[in-house]
């Protein structure tokens, strides 16, 4: 079975579901549409002049959940200090949903992104990346979800030095033992690289590839597997504020296209109009805004 099959399974009909429940008339008001009732309580508290939030939540486009934490904390002993890098915190993320997790330098935005990854263990709670709970696969396991689930945009971009852009992905290709049928001939290559206005620099090593171009192909192999995840780790740190844009929006179409759902870690405010959803960490409280 092919990947293409394996989404359309398992994707698409969580989306279709969700549309079902939710009538037109609730789509086309966007914005406004809410999945719940107000409760009389939460209704009075309501402010009549606010206008109606945005929830996400209630976006009848959005998959189903794929990402869960659940009283997920960390905390590093450093001496005789211990330092609650995060918080116990609750999230959840859905197929297509595009996330802006934002915060000041420290605040454990990182450490969230990279538990979420299964990079590092919690100190304690529990992580569910497409249902599956991160603490009952062994390394192995988790290496395989890291590979064929999540995808890894990170801030210096995680490219493989001594190999051109065309073998950062052929390189994939060889961990995750895909095949041409899978969707990846040099043709697949190249209309990614095409989307993402690289197809140029195909044969060039990263060393000779600019800090917005390295980015891109960081991009390009983030999305080659078409992971259900992407997690990027302030990706737009080195660009300047026009490239930050288009590669904030790159994502975003990748979130509509292919129904990722992407965690984008950033501190620039600028980017959040792009987004689905804002979430604030401070001092390791992580907040919905
Ligand atoms: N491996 C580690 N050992 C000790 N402290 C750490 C480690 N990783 C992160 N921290 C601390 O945890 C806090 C959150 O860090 P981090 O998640 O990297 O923040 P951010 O990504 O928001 O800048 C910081 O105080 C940082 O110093
Ligand atoms: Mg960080």
């Amino acid at each position: 079975m092919t990947e293409q099959h394996d989404e359309t399974q398992e994707r698409f009909p969580s989306r279709q579901r969700l549309n079902a429940e939710n009538t037109q008339a609730q789509r086309a008001e966007g914005a406004q549409a809410t999945d719940q009732p107000l409760s009389p309580a939460q209704a009075q508290a309501t402010e009549p002049a606010t206008p109606p939030r945005h929830e996400p939540e209630g976006d009848a486009e959005l998959g189903q959940v794929i990402v869960k934490l659940d009283g997920v904390y960390k905390d590093f002993q450093q001496g005789s200090e211990t330092i609650h890098a995060l918080q116990p915190t609750d999230f959840q993320a859905r197929e297509g949903e595009f996330i802006a997790l934002i915060g000041p330098s420290g605040s454990g935005k990182s450490t969230m992104l990279t538990i979420i990854g299964g990079l590092q263990k919690p100190s304690g709670g529990t992580v569910q990346v497409g249902g599956q709970n991160l603490a009952d696969l062994n390394e192995s396991e988790r290496a395989k979800v890291r590979l064929k689930t999540i995808g890894f945009v990170l801030q210096s971009s995680n490219l493989v030095p001594y190999l051109t852009v065309n073998e950062q992905l052929t390189l994939f290709d060889r961990a995750a033992k895909t095949r041409d049928t899978e969707g990846h001939t040099q043709a697949d290559r190249d209309k990614l690289l095409a989307s993402l206005g690289i197809e140029k620099l195909k044969d060039k090593h990263r060393s000779s590839l600019s800090g917005g171009e390295a980015q891109r192909a960081a991009i390009a192999r983030a999305l080659y597997g078409r992971p259900a995840v992407i997690l990027a780790d302030e990706p737009t740190a080195s660009l300047d504020s026009k490239k930050a844009h288009e590669v904030a929006a790159l994502l975003r179409e990748q979130a509509r296209a292919f129904n990722t759902c992407i965690i984008m870690v950033t501190h620039d405010e600028r980017l959040i109009n792009q987004v689905d959803t804002v979430y604030r960490m401070e001092d390791g409280v992580l907040q919905r805004s």
